[in-house]
C-alpha cells in the first residue's frame, strides 16, 4: 500500500520548473498540548465558565471580536486539561470549543535571495517600470494587471491585511515606514519575535518581519517602483501587517483567528493569507472564522497549499472555508533567474555586453578576463567535454573553457579540461534556466560557473566564425544583477505540480482559481538581501488579493460573491500538465477550479454569472438539476451560446484499493454530458436569464475508485463575451468509501519519525505517571487514515496474557483524543499512558481500537464508523 505523511503546513513552497528538484518536507500537524479555543454564545453570562477555569487555566488569548468571542485558554495541569475541558464545553455559555492547532511557518522554496549589505540592481538599461513605461513584468502580463495598469488602475486608497510574519516596512520598496502616511498603515504584532506556536505570546505594536516571507508576499501586493525594475500588483493600496509567527516556529489557529478579526475590525477591505495545512474540512474553527468574515463583505484569499505531489481531496485550511477563495499556482511562462553580472567583449570591440552566470563552486571570478575556448562547436553535442581532449589541444591556462551541459558529470568535464591547463569552466546549459555546479573536488580548477543554453549558443556561434569572444567575469561582490528570463516552454502557464488538489471531502469545488507562483521576484527583509525570488501558493495568493484591490477600484464594490463569480467566470482554464508535458485535455476542476484568472477580463466584464461553480455532489448526495443565472448588465442586448467542455475524468483511488492515488492521478475517457434548459438565448440589456443545468454523470466506470467528472460550461456571447463556469461532480459514494483498513493502526516510538512498526508486545517503559520527562521513549499510537475523517476515536483496550482473544472493555480514551477534521495520511500521538478522564492505564498490557467515521457517515450508526486495532504492546511506569 501507498503510505504517505500528512501534510499540514508550509505554504511557501516549491516550483515545479524542471531546474528545482527539491522535495517538499511535509510536517505532521500537531496539536498544543492541553490548549483550548472556547467561543461563547453571544449574550449569555460567561461567570460559569470563569469559575469552572479559575486558578485551572491561564488566557492565551482574548477573543472580543464583533464575530468571535470568547478566548483561547491553556490548562496549567496538562493531566487533567481534557477532564476540564468536556466539562467547560457542557455548559450553557459554551457555543463552540475546539482544540488549538499549530500551523508550521511558511518555508517557501528559495529559488534567489539577495546579499545583505549589497544594493542590487537590475543592470540593463531598461528597468524600472514608472508610470510612462509599460508593465513588463510577466507575472503582470500573464493575468491582464498590465491592461489595468495601463490605464492608471493601482488599488489606490483600498486597505489589503496581510496575516504573514510582519512587513518589513523599512524596506525603500515597502514605504519606508509605518503608519497612517505610509505604505504598510496599519497592523499589528500578535505574538513577538520569540513566539514559537508553543509558548506564550507577548503582542505588541510594531509587526516588522524578521523571518522574510511576509515581506515577500507583501511586495508582491504593492511593492513600491524599485532598483530591481518591477512593482507590485496594486501599489497604491494601504497594507496591513498582521504578524502571527514569531521569528521561527508556528503560528496557533487561536492566534490565526484573532488576527483575521483584528484586521476585520480595523476596517480591512480585503484580507489573506498565505499560511495552512492539510485537511479538506471546512468545519475547522479558523475556517468557519473566515467564512464569517467573507459573509460580511470582505473578499479573503487564502493560498490553496503546496501538496499538489500527494493528490485529489488535499483542500487546506483555512483555503478550505465556504466562501473562502483557494488560491492555486501557475508556473510562469518565464524561468526567471537573477544573475550576477558580468561582461564580454567581441575581438577587440570596446563594447562590454552583458551577460549573466550562476557561480558554481569554487567560485574565485573576480579580475578573471579570459577568452574562451570551446572543445567543439556543437551546441546539441550531447556529450560535450566528456571525452580527453585531443593531444593538439592548445594549453589551456589562458582561456576559459566553453563546455556543453549532458551525459557525463560535471566534474568529469572539469578534470577533462584541468587535464588541458584549464583554470576557468564554463557551462552552458541543455535544459531550463542555469543551476550551480560543484567541481571544488577538481584540482587545478579556481572558478565554474553556468550560462543559459542561449547565450552557450551564442557564444559558440561567435567562437565558429572566428571570432574572439572575451569574457570580463565579476564575483558578484557589486550586487549587479541581471534578470535573466527563458521560455518555460515545458509548464510555463500550467498548475504548478505543487498547487494543492480539492475539492473537499464534502465536494465543496476548491481551489477557486490561480495566479503565477512559481519563481517570483518579490521584496525581501532588507536584513536579509532585499529581493528574492521564490516559488509557492503563498505567491500566488497575494496576487490575487492585488487584483481584487484593483477591480474594487473598476467596479466600486468589494461584494465578494460578485468579485469571485467575475474572477471565475472571465479565467482561463488550462490544459493539464504533469510537470513534463501538456495533455490535450484540459486540466480537472479540483486542479486548477475556474483557471488562470484574468484581472482585466474579471475587472470590465458586463455579463455576470451568479456562481462560480457548481458541484452536483457524489452519487448518494447527487443534485439532478443546478441553476446559474446570466445577468447582461451591458447596454447591448446580446445572443448567447451554451455548451460545455468536458476536462479529462480522474479517479481517487487506486485501482482495487482502498488508498487514494497520488499524482498524477489515473485519468479515464467517461465525462459527464450536460444538457441546459436553453443553449442558446437572448439576454436584453438589463436583463437576466436563468439556465438550468441538468448532469448526466458518465458510465460504466469502476464507482469504487471515485472518479471525479468535472468540466466547463462556456457561455459565449455576440458581444465577444466569453465566459467558463466550471462544474464538477463524484461518479461514486463516499459514504461507501473505507476511510480506515483494519490493519492500518500500529504502535511505533515516539522517537521515530518514520513512524516504523514495533513487534508486537514491546515494552515501553513511560516516565512515573504526572511527571514528563521528555527524554523517554514513549509509545507512538500510529492511525493510516486511507480517506479523510471527521472524527477519529481511540480506546485503551487491557490485554489478558492468559486469553489474548477475550474481548476486555475500554478503559478509556488516550488523552488528546477525540482526533477531529482529520486530513487522509498517518498521524501518530506520543502517548504518556494518560486517559482522557486525567486517570493513567494502569501497568499492563494494552491495545489500542480505533474507529473513523465515514465521510458524510452518521455518528450514531455503528455501521458507518470504520475499525481497527493496534498490535499489543505493554507499558509499565519508571519508579
Ligand atoms: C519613465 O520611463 C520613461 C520611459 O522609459 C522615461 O522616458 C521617463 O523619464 C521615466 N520617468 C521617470 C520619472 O523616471
Ligand atoms: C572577429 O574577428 C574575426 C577574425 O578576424 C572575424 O572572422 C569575425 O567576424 C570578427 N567578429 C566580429 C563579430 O566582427
Ligand atoms: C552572486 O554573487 C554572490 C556574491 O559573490 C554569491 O554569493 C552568489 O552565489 C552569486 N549568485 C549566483 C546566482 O551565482
Ligand atoms: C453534498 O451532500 C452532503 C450531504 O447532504 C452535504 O453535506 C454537502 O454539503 C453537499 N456538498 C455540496 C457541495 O453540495
Ligand atoms: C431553477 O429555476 C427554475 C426557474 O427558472 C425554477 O423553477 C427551479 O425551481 C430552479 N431550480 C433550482 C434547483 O433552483
Ligand atoms: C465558446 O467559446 C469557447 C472558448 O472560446 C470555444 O472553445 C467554444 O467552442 C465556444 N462554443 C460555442 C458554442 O461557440
Ligand atoms: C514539566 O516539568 C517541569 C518541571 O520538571 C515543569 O516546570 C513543567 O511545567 C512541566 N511541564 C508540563 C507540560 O507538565
Ligand atoms: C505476545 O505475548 C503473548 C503472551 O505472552 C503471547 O501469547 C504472544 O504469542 C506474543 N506475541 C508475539 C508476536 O510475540
Ligand atoms: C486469537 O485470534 C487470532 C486472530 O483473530 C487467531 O489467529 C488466533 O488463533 C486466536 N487465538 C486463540 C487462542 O483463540
Ligand atoms: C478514569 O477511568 C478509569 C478507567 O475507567 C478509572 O479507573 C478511573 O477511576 C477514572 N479516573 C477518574 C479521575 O475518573
Amino acid at each position: 500500500m501507498v503510505r504517505l505523511s500528512l501534510a499540514a503546513c508550509l505554504f511557501a513552497g516549491l516550483s515545479s520548473a524542471v531546474q528545482f528538484d527539491t522535495v517538499e518536507k511535509k510536517k505532521s500537524s500537531s496539536r498544543l498540548p492541553g490548549a483550548y479555543i472556547v467561543e461563547f454564545e453571544d449574550g449569555k453570562s460567561t461567570s460559569g465558565f470563569n469559575k469552572e477555569v479559575a486558578g485551572q487555566a491561564t488566557t492565551r488569548l482574548e477573543f472580543d471580536y464583533k464575530l468571535f468571542k470568547g478566548v483561547s485558554i491553556q490548562f496549567n495541569d496538562l493531566e487533567k486539561a481534557d477532564d476540564l475541558a468536556a466539562n467547560i464545553a457542557a455548559l450553557p455559555a459554551v457555543k463552540n470549543m475546539w482544540q488549538v492547532k499549530v500551523y508550521s511557518i511558511p518555508d517557501p522554496q528559495i529559488e534567489w535571495v539577495g546579499t545583505p549589505g549589497v544594493d542590487h540592481a537590475i543592470s540593463r538599461k531598461k528597468r524600472a517600470i514608472n508610470e510612462t513605461e509599460a508593465d513588463t513584468f510577466s507575472p503582470h502580463v500573464m493575468t491582464q494587471v498590465n491592461k489595468l495598469r495601463a490605464k492608471g488602475i493601482t488599488g489606490k486608497g483600498v486597505k489589503v491585511a496581510v496575516i504573514d510574519t510582519g512587513i518589513d516596512y523599512k524596506h525603500p520598496a515597502l514605504g519606508g515606514c509605518f503608519g497612517p502616511d505610509c505604505l504598510v498603515s496599519f497592523g499589528t504584532d500578535l505574538v513577538g519575535d520569540d513566539y514559537d506556536g508553543y509558548n506564550t505570546v507577548y503582542p505588541d505594536d510594531d509587526p516588522m518581519d524578521c523571518q522574510g516571507h511576509g515581506s515577500h508576499v507583501a511586495g508582491i501586493i504593492a511593492a513600491q517602483e524599485n532598483s530591481m525594475g518591477f512593482t507590485g500588483v496594486a501599489p497604491d493600496v494601504s497594507l496591513g501587517a498582521y504578524r502571527v509567527f514569531g521569528c521561527d516556529g508556528e503560528a496557533g489557529n487561536d492566534v490565526l483567528i484573532a488576527a483575521f478579526n483584528q484586521a476585520y475590525e480595523d476596517g480591512a477591505d480585503i484580507i489573506t493569507a498565505s499560511i495552512g495545512g492539510a485537511s479538506g474540512w471546512s468545519e475547522e474553527p479558523w475556517s468557519v472564522a473566515v467564512s464569517r468574515i467573507v459573509e460580511q463583505g470582505v473578499p479573503c484569499t487564502v493560498s490553496a497549499g503546496n501538496s499538489g505531489d500527494v493528490g485529489m481531496f488535499y483542500a487546506s485550511t483555512a483555503a478550505n472555508g465556504k466562501k473562502v477563495m483557494a488560491i492555486a499556482s501557475y508556473d510562469n511562462s518565464q524561468y526567471v533567474a537573477l544573475l550576477n553580472t558580468s561582461h564580454y567583449t567581441v575581438n577587440d570591440s570596446s563594447t562590454k555586453i552583458e551577460f549573466g552566470s550562476t557561480a558554481g563552486s569554487p567560485a574565485a571570478w573576480g579580475g578573471v578576463t579570459l577568452p574562451l575556448w570551446a572543445p567543439n562547436y556543437d551546441t546539441t553535442v550531447v556529450n560535450g567535454g566528456c571525452d580527453a581532449y585531443p593531444d593538439d589541444t592548445p594549453d589551456l591556462s589562458g582561456y576559459i573553457v566553453l563546455v556543453r551541459r549532458g551525459t557525463c558529470t560535471f566534474v568529469q568535464k572539469a578534470q577533462n579540461a584541468a587535464a588541458a591547463g584549464a583554470k576557468y569552466i564554463m557551462l552552458y546549459n541543455n535544459a531550463g534556466g542555469t543551476s550551480a555546479i560543484d567541481v571544488s573536488t577538481v584540482t587545478g580548477i579556481l572558478a565554474a560557473g553556468m550560462v543559459t543554453a542561449d547565450l552557450g549558443a551564442q557564444f559558440i556561434s561567435l567562437l565558429k566564425e572566428g571570432s574572439t569572444v572575451t569574457l570580463e567575469m565579476s564575483d558578484g561582490s557589486d550586487g549587479k544583477v541581471t534578470l535573466t528570463q527563458s521560455r518555460n516552454g515545458v509548464t510555463g502557464g500550467s498548475v504548478s505540480t505543487f498547487s494543492s488538489w480539492g475539492p473537499t471531502w464534502e465536494m465543496d469545488v476548491k481551489p477557486q482559481f490561480g495566479a503565477p507562483g512559481g519563481s517570483i521576484l518579490s521584496t525581501y527583509p532588507t536584513k536579509k538581501g532585499s529581493y528574492a525570488v521564490l516559488s509557492g501558493t503563498s505567491m500566488s495568493c497575494p496576487a490575487v488579493a492585488g487584483i481584487i484591490a484593483l477591480i474594487s477600484e473598476v467596479r466600486g464594490t468589494l461584494d465578494p460573491t460578485l468579485i469571485e463569480n467575475l474572477l471565475s467566470a472571465n479565467a482561463n482554464p488550462q490544459l493539464f500538465n504533469d510537470g513534463s508535458k501538456f495533455y490535450d485535455s484540459l486540466a480537472p476542476v479540483p486542479q486548477q477550479g475556474g483557471g488562470f484568472i484574468q484581472a482585466y477580463d474579471a475587472a470590465y466584464a458586463t455579463v455576470l454569472l451568479s456562481h462560480s461553480s457548481l458541484s452536483f455532489n457524489d452519487t448518494d448526495n447527487f443534485v439532478s438539476v443546478l441553476n446559474f443565472t446570466i445577468e447582461n448588465t451591458g447596454s447591448e442586448d446580446i445572443e448567447i451560446d451554451i455548451s460545455h467542455i468536458p476536462t479529462t475524468t480522474v479517479y481517487t483511488l487506486i485501482e482495487d484499493s482502498i488508498y487514494p492515488d497520488s499524482f498524477p492521478n489515473e485519468f479515464t475517457d467517461g465525462a459527464a454530458s450536460l444538457e441546459f434548459s436553453e443553449s442558446k438565448v437572448s439576454v436584453g440589456a438589463g436583463d437576466s436569464v436563468t439556465i438550468e443545468v441538468i448532469p448526466t454523470p458518465p458510465e460504466g466506470l469502476a464507482s469504487e475508485r471515485l472518479p471525479l467528472w468535472s468540466g466547463y460550461i462556456a457561455i459565449n456571447g455576440s458581444d465577444g463575451t466569453s465566459l467558463s463556469l466550471p462544474y464538477q461532480g463524484l461518479a461514486g459514494s463516499l459514504h461507501d468509501a473505507q476511510v480506515l483498513a483494519s490493519d492500518d493502526t500500529w504502535i511505533s516510538k515516539s522517537t521515530d519519525e518514520s513512524l516504523a512498526a514495533v513487534p508486537a508486545n514491546t515494552s515501553f517503559t513511560l516516565p512515573a505517571a504526572g511527571t514528563n520527562d521528555s527524554s523517554a521513549t514513549l509509545p507512538a499510537l500510529v492511525w493510516y487514515l486511507a480517506l479523510g475523517s471527521a472524527e477519529l476515536r481511540a480506546e485503551v483496550i487491557p490485554v489478558s496474557l492468559s486469553a489474548p482473544n477475550a474481548t476486555s472493555k475500554s478503559i478509556g480514551e488516550p488523552a488528546n483524543f477525540p482526533m477531529l477534521w482529520n486530513a487522509m495520511g498517518s498521524n501518530s500521538l506520543a502517548w504518556a499512558g494518560k486517559l482522557v478522564n486525567g486517570s493513567f492505564a494502569p501497568a499492563g498490557q494494552y491495545k489500542i481500537s480505533y474507529r473513523a467515521l465515514r465521510i458524510f457517515g452518521d455518528a450514531s450508526e455503528s455501521s458507518d464508523w470504520d475499525k481497527s486495532e493496534s498490535p499489543v504492546f505493554s507499558i509499565k511506569y519508571a519508579e
